[in-house]
C-alpha cells in the first residue's frame, strides 16, 4: 500500500501498462481463445521500455518484511490437515514445477518434432539428470536449450519456460511447443507465430517484467526479499495457503501461545465477498486488468476472466453480503464438477417464497443455461461466470407459455 500512494502521480500512464501486460500475458497462458484475439491485438506490441513496475493492489499485498514470514504449508498441516489434505489434490498445488518433474514431461522426453513453421530445424527432447533440455537443430547447427519450468498443471495445458541472464529478474523464453491436454498432443504455443523466422523461432521472449509476472501467478512468493523481485532459489512455486492467507508464522506464534488475535487474513466469511473476488482477481483477473472494450459480453478474454463476468452479474449485484467465488468454489479444494452441486447453489437464493424462482426450469439445470460450458477455437474450456439469461437458451415451448424470445 505504502508503495502505491507514493507513486499515484504516475498511476494512470502505468494503469494503461499494466493492462496491457495483463492483455500480452492472457496470451500468454494457454487457456484461452488465443488465436481469436490475436488480430485485435496487433498493435499493442510490447515495448520493454514501457513496462512499468506491476504492483499486486489487493489485501494480500504485504510489506517487505513479511517476507520473513512464510513457513511453507508443511507448517500447517499439524492443525489443519483437511485443508492440506484437500490443497494437495489441487491445481493450485501443482501450477509451477521444474520442467523435468511436470508428469507431462513424458510426452516429450526422446521425441523429435520436425518444426511445423521451419522444415529445416528440428527440436529433440530429452531428460539429463534433473533437467529436461531440447536441442535446436538447424542444417547441423546444434543448439541446447533447458526448459527449466513447466508453468501449468495440464488443466488445459502446459507451457515450458527457460530462463536466462541474470539469477535474480531472470529472462525467459516461452518454449516454442506446449501440450494440450485436449486431445494429448503437442501443439506450437498459443500466442507464436506458425512460421518461424530463421533465428527467431526460439519460442517466444519474455522480458523480466513479464517473466516475473508469469511466475508471480503461478507461485506463492517470487524471493525471499521483495515481491518486486524473482528468485527462483527462495521462490515458492504453486498457489499454496500463504499466497491466499499471507505469511503464516504470526498466526502458527500466536495460536501456540494461546493468544486471542489470529493473526491472519482470510477466514470462512471474514472479509467478505469484494476483498474475495479481489484476492482471486489477483490471478483470474480483475476489472482493473482489462481495457473497458474487452467488457463486450461475448469477448473471450472475459470468459477467461472469471471475477470479471461475476461481478457484473445480477446476482452479486443484489445480494448485499455472501455472494463470493466461495459461494461455490471451497478454494482449498480440486475443481468439482458435479453440476448439481453448482445448481444446489443457485437455489439457496432462487427458490419462492424470498428469491425469485426460474419460470423456464426452477429445479436444475441452471448452470447449462446460465453459465453455460465455452469451448475456445483452441479446444480450452470455460464456463462463462456472467451469470445471465442467454439469448439461445430458449424457453422450451409449452403450451402454457407464450410467447418465447428467440434470436
Ligand atoms: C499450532 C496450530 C496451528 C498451526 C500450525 C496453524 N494454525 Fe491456523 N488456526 C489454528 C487455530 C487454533 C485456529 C482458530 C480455530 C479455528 O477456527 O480453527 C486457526 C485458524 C486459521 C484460519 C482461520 C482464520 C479465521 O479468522 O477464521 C486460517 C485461515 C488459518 N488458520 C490458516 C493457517 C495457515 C495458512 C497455517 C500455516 C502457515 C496455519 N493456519 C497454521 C491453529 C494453527
Ligand atoms: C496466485 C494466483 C492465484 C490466486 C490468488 C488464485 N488462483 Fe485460482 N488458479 C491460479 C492458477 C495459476 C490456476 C491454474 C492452475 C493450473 O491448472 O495450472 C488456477 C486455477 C483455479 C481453478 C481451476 C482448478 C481446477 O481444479 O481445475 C479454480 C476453480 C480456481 N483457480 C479458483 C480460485 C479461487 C476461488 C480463488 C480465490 C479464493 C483463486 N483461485 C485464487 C492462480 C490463482
Ligand atoms: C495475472 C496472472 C497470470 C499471469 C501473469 C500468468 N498466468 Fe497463466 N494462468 C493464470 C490463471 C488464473 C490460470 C488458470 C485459468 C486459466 O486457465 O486461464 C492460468 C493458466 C495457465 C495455463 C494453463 C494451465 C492449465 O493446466 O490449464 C498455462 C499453461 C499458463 N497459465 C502459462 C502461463 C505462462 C507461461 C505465463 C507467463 C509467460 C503465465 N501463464 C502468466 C494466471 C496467470
Ligand atoms: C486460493 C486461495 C487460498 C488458498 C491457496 C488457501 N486458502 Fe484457506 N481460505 C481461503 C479463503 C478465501 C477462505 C475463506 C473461505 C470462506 O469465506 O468460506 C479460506 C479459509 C480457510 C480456513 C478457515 C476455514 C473455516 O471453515 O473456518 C482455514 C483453516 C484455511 N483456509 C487454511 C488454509 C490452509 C492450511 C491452506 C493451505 C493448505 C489454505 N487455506 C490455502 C483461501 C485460500
Ligand atoms: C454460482 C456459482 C459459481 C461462482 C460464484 C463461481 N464459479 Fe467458478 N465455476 C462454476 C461452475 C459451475 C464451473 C464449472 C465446473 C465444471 O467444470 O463442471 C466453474 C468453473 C471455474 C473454473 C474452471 C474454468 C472454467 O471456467 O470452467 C475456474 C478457474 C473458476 N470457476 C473460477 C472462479 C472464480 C475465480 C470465481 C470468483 C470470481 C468463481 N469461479 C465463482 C460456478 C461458480
Ligand atoms: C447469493 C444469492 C444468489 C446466488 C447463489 C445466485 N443468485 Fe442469481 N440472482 C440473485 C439476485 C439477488 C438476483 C437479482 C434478481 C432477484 O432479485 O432475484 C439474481 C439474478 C439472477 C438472474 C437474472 C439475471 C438478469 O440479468 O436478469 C439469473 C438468470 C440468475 N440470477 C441465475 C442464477 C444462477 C443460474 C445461479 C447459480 C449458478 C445463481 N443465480 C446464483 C442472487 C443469487
Ligand atoms: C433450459 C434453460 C434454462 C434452465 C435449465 C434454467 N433457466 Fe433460468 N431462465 C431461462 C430463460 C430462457 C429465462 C428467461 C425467461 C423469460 O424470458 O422470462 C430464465 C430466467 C431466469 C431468471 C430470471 C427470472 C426473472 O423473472 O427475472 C432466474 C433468476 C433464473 N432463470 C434462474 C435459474 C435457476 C436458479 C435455474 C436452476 C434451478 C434455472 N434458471 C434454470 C432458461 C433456463
Amino acid at each position: 500500500m505504502r508503495n502505491l500512494t507514493s507513486r499515484a502521480a504516475g498511476r494512470s500512464s502505468r494503469s494503461r501498462a499494466i493492462k496491457r501486460i495483463a492483455t500480452i500475458i492472457a496470451i500468454a497462458c494457454a487457456a484461452g481463445a488465443v488465436f481469436w484475439y490475436r488480430d485485435f491485438l496487433k498493435p499493442a506490441r510490447l515495448e520493454p521500455s514501457a513496462i512499468a513496475p506491476v504492483k499486486r493492489t489487493s489485501n494480500s499485498e504485504a510489506d517487505s518484511a513479511d517476507y520473513v514470514g512464510y513457513l511453507g504449508s508443511a507448517a500447517c498441516a499439524e492443525c489443519h490437515p483437511g485443508e492440506v489434505a484437500l490443497a494437495s489434490q489441487s491445481k493450485h498445488s501443482k501450477t509451477l514445477m521444474r520442467g523435468s518433474r511436470s508428469p507431462l514431461t513424458r510426452f516429450f522426453v526422446d521425441r523429435t518434432i520436425r518444426d511445423p513453421g521451419d522444415p529445416e530445424v528440428s527440436w529433440r527432447y530429452r531428460l539429463r539428470g534433473d533437467d529436461l533440455e531440447v536441442e535446436r537443430e538447424e542444417k547441423g547447427k546444434k543448439r541446447v536449450m533447458r526448459l527449466d519450468y513447466a508453468v501449468g498443471s495440464g488443466r488445459n495445458g502446459v507451457t515450458f519456460v527457460s530462463l536466462s541472464g541474470p539469477a535474480i529478474n531472470p529472462e525467459g523464453i516461452k518454449h516454442r511447443f506446449s501440450y494440450m491436454t485436449k486431445d494429448h498432443k503437442i501443439i506450437i504455443t498459443p500466442g507464436e507465430p506458425i512460421r518461424a523466422d530463421r533465428g527467431a523461432g526460439r519460442g517466444g521472449a519474455l522480458s523480466a517484467d513479464i517473466v516475473r509476472e508469469c511466475f508471480g501467478c503461478h507461485s506463492s512468493r517470487t524471493s525471499a526479499k521483495d515481491r518486486d523481485l524473482l528468485d527462483t532459489a527462495t521462490m515458492l512455486p504453486n498457489v499454496d495457503c500463504e499466497r491466499c492467507h499471507g505469511p503464516g508464522a504470526a498466526h502458527v506464534a500466536a495460536m501456540r501461545g494461546g493468544l486471542e488475535s489470529i493473526a491472519i487474513r482470510f477466514g470462512a466469511g471474514k472479509e467478505g465477498p469484494h476483498a474475495e473476488i479481489k484476492l482471486c482477481g489477483e490471478c483470474h483477473r480483475f476489472p482493473s486488468g482489462v481495457f473497458a472494450d474487452q467488457f463486450n459480453p461475448d469477448h473471450p478474454l472475459l470468459l477467461q476472466f472469471q471475477p470479471i463476468g461475476l461481478k457484473r452479474s445480477e446476482c452479486y449485484k443484489n445480494t448485499k453480503s455472501g455472494f463470493a467465488c466461495t459461494t461455490c468454489h471451497d478454494p482449498h479444494s480440486r475443481l468439482s464438477i458435479d453440476i448439481s452441486l453448482y445448481d444446489s447453489k443457485c437455489m439457496n437464493c432462487h427458490r419462492s417464497p424470498g428469491g425469485k424462482a426460474c419460470e423456464v426450469s426452477p429445479r436444475g439445470g441452471c448452470v447449462n443455461c446460465h453459465m453455460p460450458e465455452r469451448t475456445t477455437p483452441d479446444g480450452f474450456v470455460f464456463h462463462d461466470h456472467w451469470i445471465r439469461i442467454h439469448p439461445e437458451t430458449e424457453k422450451p415451448t409449452t403450451k402454457s407459455k407464450g410467447s418465447i424470445h428467440a434470436e
